[in-house]
């Protein structure tokens, strides 16, 4: 198909997977900081105007997959593609963040929840369009409700 490429790093509080918060109600609230590669500078032109971005990266220090696997917020397996897991048969990941600032080519952003020098792989601007109440958070929501 393609062979992914970098387009930046991110430099991020977390050293160790285990210093990213997890389980349920966990918060990423934490600051970060995505350098772009000079050659793709010019493409963060106008990015300025988007409070949030999607940013889609590589999980470079995760190997193989689990189908089912059971995660932090919940006591029972599920299918990888109904999961955020890492183990995942191509392992990309998504997280939106909040765009405080753009320095060049440096995006000052909140929410990080990958770790220091974690590979990006494209930026695109956040633009919700589904209602609230027409999201279904499937076994999600049931774990958060035991939990009371
Ligand atoms: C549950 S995943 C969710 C990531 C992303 N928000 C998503 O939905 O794709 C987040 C976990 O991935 C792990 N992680 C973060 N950066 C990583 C990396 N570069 N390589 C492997 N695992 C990583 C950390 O353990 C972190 O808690």
């Amino acid at each position: 198909m393609f062979t992914p490429q970098a387009i930046g790093f991110v430099r991020s509080p977390y050293k160790d997977t285990a210093e990213v918060p997890k389980g349920l109600g966990a918060k990423h609230e934490a600051d970060g900081v995505i350098e772009i590669l000079p050659e793709f500078e010019l493409g963060l032109t106008d990015i300025e105007g988007f409070s949030h971005l999607i940013v889609i990266w590589a999980f470079d220090r995760s190997q193989g997959f689990d189908l089912l696997s059971t995660p932090p917020s919940d006591n029972r397996p599920h299918g990888v593609f109904a999961t955020r897991t890492p183990r995942r048969p191509n392992p990309i990941g998504l997280t939106i963040v909040k765009l405080l600032r753009r320095e060049g080519k440096l995006l000052h952003v909140r929410g990080v929840d990958m770790l220091d020098g974690t590979p990006m792989l494209d930026i695109k601007p956040y633009l919700s369009s589904i209602p609230s109440e027409t999201l279904r958070r499937g076994w999600l929501a049931e774990a958060e409700a035991q939990k009371g």
